[in-house]
């Protein structure tokens, strides 16, 4: 049994919804996995100490940030400075994947930025990006893309 584990934050629950439907697209599609959520909004609301995780994961982050273009100001991240202590912590930042950044095309240049800026900050890959909460389309790309990751075997592909 392989255990994928998305990490993610969803003030308004699009990423939430987009997380669920993924879990759940990735259980119909491939076999030998369980799909584990962290959320790390309930951690910090529950006051959790945050831990290391013990095997890869993907992240999963929407954009929030303080005014501005995204050019020369509009850089500041709000609300998901969590995710970024979460993937600090330990060895974490050495067990992620990549990030899948969200957010809203109409913030033009700063569209999906602070995932762009984790990208430069822990060293690892934007791996797709998706507005709001993202389409059928966007949840098989992604699937796709951690398939290739985990190395996961399509259900009823076996003899
Ligand atoms: C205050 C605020 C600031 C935002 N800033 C950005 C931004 O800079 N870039 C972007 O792509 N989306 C931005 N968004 C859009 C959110 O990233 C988008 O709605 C996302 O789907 C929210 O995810 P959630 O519902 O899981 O919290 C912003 C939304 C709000 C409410």
């Amino acid at each position: 049994m392989k255990t994928i584990s998305l990490v993610y934050i969803s003030l308004s629950g699009n990423t939430e919804s987009f997380v669920t439907r993924l879990k759940d697209y990735l259980l119909s599609q491939y076999e030998g996995i369980e799909v584990q959520k962290i959320h790390i909004k309930d951690l910090v609301k529950e006051g959790q100490d945050f831990y290391e995780m013990d095997h890869p994961y993907v992240a999963f982050l929407p954009t929030y940030l303080e005014g501005g273009n995204g050019v020369d100001n509009g850089d500041v991240e709000i609300l998901t400075t969590p995710v970024g202590d979460f993937i600090a912590y330990g060895n974490n930042a050495s067990k992620c994947f990549g990030v899948v950044g969200s957010g809203n095309r109409n913030f033009n240049n700063q569209y999906c930025l602070t995932a762009k800026q984790y990208s430069q900050r822990f060293g690892f890959p934007v791996l797709a990006d998706f507005e709001m909460r993202g389409m059928l389309g966007d949840i098989k790309h992604v699937a796709a893309i951690i398939a290739d990751l985990y190395e996961l075997e399509e259900a009823g592909t076996k003899v």
